[in-house]
């Protein structure tokens, strides 16, 4: 097992929205920071204690609170952020329902909120309101009152669906 000192600096690779980084960080360097010096500032801090979910990405297929796991941690891993979530400048539909069923005020939560959906539908594509209001329950929105976005999961959730059935026929 390789040891690494305190001050020693540790070179990671990454594999961000499809593209993959290489950096050279110290072992106590949060993974957050290092997505948002890298470009991908809709990575959003909201707080210091792991509870409001603003810093929500992709990993490997989990949802996880990129503030919670040292970049080191993350060395070698598969990453999406929300900045990876349209295709050609199409929105992907949980966007669209956030969109359309005004989930959002300002915007600190949406990308993490996304991100939480997005991993949530994976996981259970036909979720009732209990379902997600439990599924988001690690994000946290100051400004919603969550309704809203309640709504534009329901309304991803149906769109998903349509295009399912579309590509199946
Ligand atoms: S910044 Fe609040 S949970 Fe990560
Ligand atoms: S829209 Fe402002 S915190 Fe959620």
């Amino acid at each position: 097992m390789k040891v690494v000192e305190p001050n020693e600096k540790v070179a990671i690779k990454l594999k961000v929205n499809g593209k993959e980084y290489e950096e050279v960080v110290e072992p106590r360097r949060l993974l957050v920071h290092v997505l948002r010096d890298l470009g991908f500032t809709g990575v959003h801090v909201g707080c210091d204690s792991s509870n409001c979910g603003a810093c929500t990405v992709i990993m490997n297929g989990k949802s996880v609170k990129s503030c919670t796991l040292l970049a080191i941690e993350a060395n070698g891993a598969e990453i999406t952020t929300v900045e990876g979530l349209s295709s050609n400048g199409k929105l992907h539909p949980i966007q669209e329902g956030f969109w359309e069923k005004h989930g959002l005020q300002c915007g600190y939560c949406t990308p993490g909120m996304i991100m939480e959906a997005y991993f949530l539908l994976k996981e259970n594509p036909n979720p009732t309101e209990e379902e997600i209001r439990e599924g988001i329950s690690g994000n946290l929105c100051r400004c919603t009152g969550y309704q809203n976005i309640v709504e534009a999961i329901k309304y991803a959730s149906e769109k998903m669906k349509k295009q399912e059935i579309e590509k199946t026929t």
